[in-house]
Formats: C-alpha cells, structure tokens, sequence
C-alpha cells in the first residue's frame, strides 16, 4: 500500500507537533506515533523550559551557562541561536494554550536547575511536560491539514538505496522520499511517499537497564538515519539524571526534578551525612555530570544501591505547590517525603549526541529534518545544560519549519519507490530470543558503558555487542518484521555507534568519563 503526503512527521513529541503545525498550513501532513500521540517523553518532563524571561537575565548569562554545562564542546553559533530566540519560542508555546505557573504579581514564576546562574525556568508545578503536550496535541488535532497514525512504526527511511537500479538522479547525494512504516496490527507495511520529512523520534535511553525515559525511546530514528548513511554525531555524551527514584519494581524509573534540589533539597548518605561538596563548590546543584558521579562513587564506596535527597526541611506549602506530583508518587509506594528521606539512584536520562544537523534543522540526507532529542545540533557540547532540550525542539522545529516551507515548491515527488521487500521472510520470531538479547544488550550498556568508563571496558562492550549484532542481523533477514524486533535492531545500532564514539575520545570531558584518562576541567572527579 502506497500513501503520498506533503510532509511526514515521525514523532509526536514537542519536536513533531511544533513542527506539524506549522508546515500544516502549505500542505497534508501525515504524523505517526509508535504508540499513542501522547506517550512521549515531553510527556514526562518535569521541571520545565529554560528561557530568559526578564532581568536581571540575560541573554549571555544563559549562554555562558550553557557553555559551560557542555565543557566549551559546544557549537557557539547554536548556542546563540536557541538563547537568543528562547524568549519568542516560549511565547508563542503560550498563545498555542500551554499554561505556566506564575507569582502573584502575574510575572511567571521561574525556577532554578543545576548549572543555571539565575532562576529562569518556566514549569507547571512538576508537570511540564503533559502540559505542553496537551496544548500542542490540542491544536494538532484541530488543525484541518494534519493526519495522526498512532500505533505505527516507522521501519526505515526511503532513500536511492531502496531503488536498486530503478533511479539515480543524484551523484553520490542522499536523498529521502519517505519511509516505510509498519501497522503492528495487521503486519502491513506502507509505503508513505513524501516531499519532505521529519525526524522526531526522541532519545534511546532503553539501551540502558535503568532509565527514565519511556519505553519508547529505543534510538529508531538514529538508527534508521545511520543505515541510510547519514551522519551523527557527539554520540558518547549520554546523560544520567542524577535522582531518579529508587524502585526497583518500577520500569522506567520515575523522575526526582532537579528544581526538588533547586528549592532546596540536598544529597546525603546513608549516615545522613551532605557529601556533594567534597565534590564540588556547587554542591547537589552542580551540573548532573557532576553530581552523577558523585552518586555513583558513594554508592561505590558505601556498597549501597542508592543514596538520599533530603526535602525534609522544604516548606509543606512548596511542596504541596511546586511538587505535587512527586509527593502523591511517593505517598504511593509508602514514603511521605515531609518526613523521610527520598531514596535516588542516577538513571540515563538524556541523549546530546544523534543526527547531526544545521542550524536549520537539516541533515546530511537531502529534503531529510530532524528535530528535538533525536538530533545532535551542537547546543549541548560534552552536557546538556537542565531544561534546555524542550526549549532546543521548539528552536529547531521552529527553524527547520521556516526552511521547508521556503523550498516546498522546488521538490517533487519521487515515482517508482518498491513496495517493503518481504522476500524470504519464514520464521515467527520466539519472543525470548528478543527479550533476552534485549536484556543482554542493557546490561551490557550499564555495565561497561555508564557514567564512568575505561578502555577495558568500551572494548569488552564492543566484543559482547558484536555477537548480540550477528545474531539479531541474522534473525531479522529471516523473520516476520515485529516492532519488538526492530527495536532491538535498533538498540543495539545505537550501543554501537555509542561504544565506537567513546572508544573515540581519548580524554574525560563532560558526560564522557574514563578513569583512563585525566580530567581537564574538574580535579575533583571521584577516583575508583
Ligand atoms: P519525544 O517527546 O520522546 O517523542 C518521540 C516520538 O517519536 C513519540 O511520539 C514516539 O512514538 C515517536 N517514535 C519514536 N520512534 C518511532 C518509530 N520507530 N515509529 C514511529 N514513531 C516513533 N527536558 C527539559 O527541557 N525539561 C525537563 O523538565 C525535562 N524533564 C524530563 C523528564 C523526564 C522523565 C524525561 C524522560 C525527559 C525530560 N526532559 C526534559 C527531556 C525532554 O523531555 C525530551 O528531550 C524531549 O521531550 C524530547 O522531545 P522529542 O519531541 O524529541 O521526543
Ligand atoms: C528535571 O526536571 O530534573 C529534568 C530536567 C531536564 O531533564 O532538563
């Protein structure tokens, strides 16, 4: 079955919905989500949107933060970029309906994350994330120009590679005339025909045993995006949120905001003890690669599985305010945290590396975009800065949508795309062949790939991934497609294309940290 659209968006995220809206008006767009429109990590972000808002802000405060968050491995021009038109985006977030908190004087009320100099961002209690979704999810809906696929999975991007002989119009340039993609339900997959598409897959935080992400986020569009043979980039730079809740029964692991530390919550021991400082002037708001660290070499040194976030001493009214979500959680699995101690435990969190892309938003694959945390525009460096991902996928979609639309008229469509190559395609797959290789993988992942590495280990990691690689290869050019099997595809392309980034990287910067190498900006690194 064959679809033709103006512009396919993959994803439905704040990435893909602000995207969608704003190409809707200069032709048919079709969106697909693996799941339903609203499972998206937007969804679960809490703390919030980082923007300047109003003095004593400013625009070069947050971009020397940001600067410094990332270890100066960051594109200045991008960082400039996002800052700067930071305040516009988040505006217009708002004419779109979305809702922030605000003080009684009618300013918005802004928070501070770790790394920031000043308080600057934007929340709605500790439920940002599904509030923007539903804004924009609202106005997608309405909008007259826009389809939305849920449940169906993008298999792979169409490029000159599908077409064998048929047509090869450019020399050695990539170009993408849509995807094929997957109904899980009935096995069918489509052929959507597209001028132009979007990328807007989100993060890959599942390649990993513990993550905060939802279980959506297994890496696909970096995935698909590499075996089209384009170019990603800053891959080894995988952020661990530093409190996660500690819960084992619980997949993903449920978010502690950092704005919790911004209102005054502090890091300790077993013994009740503060120990950030002894890592770090900044204390439990140092930047998350820090404070990461910190956590892990405790944990190390204490034999423990998790340390505490005391919110004891915060005020019940700014708990029941600011974190009501976090509190009913707790209440939930027996923890009132106005009395005791929140366990944590860092979780992956946050991808900074991906598709490589420009300043608008596009990638080495012609009439091909990406946008949101699936793309590696240069804004984060070695860390990301909190807060600043929500407000990097506006900036961008925002950016790539203003280019689309200025070189719509000159592209066309592409006529004699095949249909998916089912050929040879015998086995039903035995789901335990997939589930294990998946568990395998994340251990594989958590243990020589985490926040602290070495050569050993990253070349460990590499022999036990090649044979999961072999053996899934050859599973999948015999099965029946199944999404679990893609996914798992999928994972391990991005373990991959992690392992040979940090292999890559002969020193310890930001989130890349190996015990084999000096540190060049903290002295105070925990030593194993
Ligand atoms: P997502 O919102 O993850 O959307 C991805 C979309 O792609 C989904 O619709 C999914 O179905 C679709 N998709 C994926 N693969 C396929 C496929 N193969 N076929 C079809 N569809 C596919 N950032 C901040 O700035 N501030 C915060 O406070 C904050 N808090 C966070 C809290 C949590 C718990 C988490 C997990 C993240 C947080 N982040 C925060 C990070 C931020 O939420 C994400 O980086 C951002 O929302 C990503 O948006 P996105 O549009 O790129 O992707
Ligand atoms: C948080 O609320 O701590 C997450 C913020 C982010 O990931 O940017």
């Amino acid at each position: 079955m064959k679809r033709q659209v103006d512009f396919l968006v993959i994803g439905t995220g704040i990435a893909g919905l602000s995207y969608a809206l704003k190409v809707a008006d200069h032709g048919r767009v079709l969106i697909v989500s693996k799941t339903s429109v609203n499972e998206t990590a937007t969804w679960y972000a809490q703390g919030g949107i980082a923007a300047v808002m109003y003095n004593p802000d400013t625009y070069n405060k947050h971009i020397h933060d940001t600067l410094v968050a990332g270890s100066f491995l960051n594109n200045e021009e991008i960082v400039r970029i996002t800052i700067t038109e930071s305040t516009e985006r988040v505006k217009e977030l708002i004419e779109w309906g979305a809702h922030f908190d605000k003080e009684s004087s009618g300013r918005y009320a802004l928070a501070r994350e770790g790394g920031h100099s000043e308080f600057r961002v934007l929340h709605h209690q500790d439920r940002t994330g599904s509030e923007i979704q539903r804004a924009l999810t609202e106005k997608v809906i309405r909008h007259p120009n826009i389809e939305i696929l849920e449940n169906h999975f993008t298999i792979d991007l169409i490029t000159q590679h599908h077409l064998g002989k048929i047509v090869r119009r450019t020399h050695g340039d990539i170009q993408c005339f849509g995807a094929y993609v997957l109904n899980p339900e009935n096995g069918a997959i489509e052929t959507v025909l597209a001028k132009t598409t979007m990328i807007a897959t989100g993060g890959a935080g599942n390649v990993y045993q513990t993550t905060t992400n939802p279980t959506i986020a297994t890496g696909d569009g970096i995935a698909m995006f590499y075996r089209a043979k384009g170019i990603v980039d800053n891959m080894e730079f995988i952020q661990f949120h530093p409190t996660s809740l500690y819960n084992q029964r619980e997949k993903p692991s449920f978010l502690i905001t950092e704005a919790l530390r911004g209102a005054g919550a502090i890091l300790k021991d077993h013994k009740g003890k503060e120990f950030m400082q002894k890592y770090d002037k900044r204390g439990s708001l140092a930047p998350r690669d820090i404070v990461a660290r910190a956590i892990d070499n405790e944990m190390k040194l204490s034999g423990m599985e998790h340390v505490y976030l005391d919110a004891r001493h915060i005020h019940e009214r700014e708990i029941l305010d600011h974190f009501p979500g976090i509190h009913a959680k707790c209440l939930s699995i027996g923890l009132n945290i106005m009395k005791e101690m929140i366990p944590v435990v860092p979780a992956a969190h946050y991808i900074c590396g991906g598709i490589k892309t420009d300043a608008n938003g596009r990638t080495s694959i012609h009439h091909l975009y990406a946008s949101g945390e699936v793309a590696s525009t240069g804004l984060h460096g070695a860390n990301r800065l909190a807060s600043n991902s929500l407000l990097e996928a506006l900036v961008f979609s925002h950016r790539a949508s203003a280019d689309t639309i200025a070189r719509h008229s000159e592209i066309s469509f592409m006529e004699n795309i095949p249909d998916w190559n089912a050929e040879g395609t015998v086995l039903n797959e035995e789901m335990i062949l997939i589930t294990q290789s998946r568990k395998e993988l994340q251990s594989i992942m958590s243990n020589y790939v985490g926040i602290v590495r070495s050569n050993l280990r990253l070349e460990r990691a590499a022999q036990r991934l090649e044979i999961l690689y072999q053996e899934t290869e050859a599973l999948y050019d015999k099965s029946v497609i199944s999404v679990e099997l893609c996914e798992l595809r999928n994972m391990i392309n991005v373990a991959y294309l992690i392992i040979k980034f940090a292999s890559q990287r002969k020193e310890s910067i930001g989130l890349h940290y190996s015990i084999d190498y000096p540190s060049r900006e903290n002295q105070n690194h925990p030593k194993e």
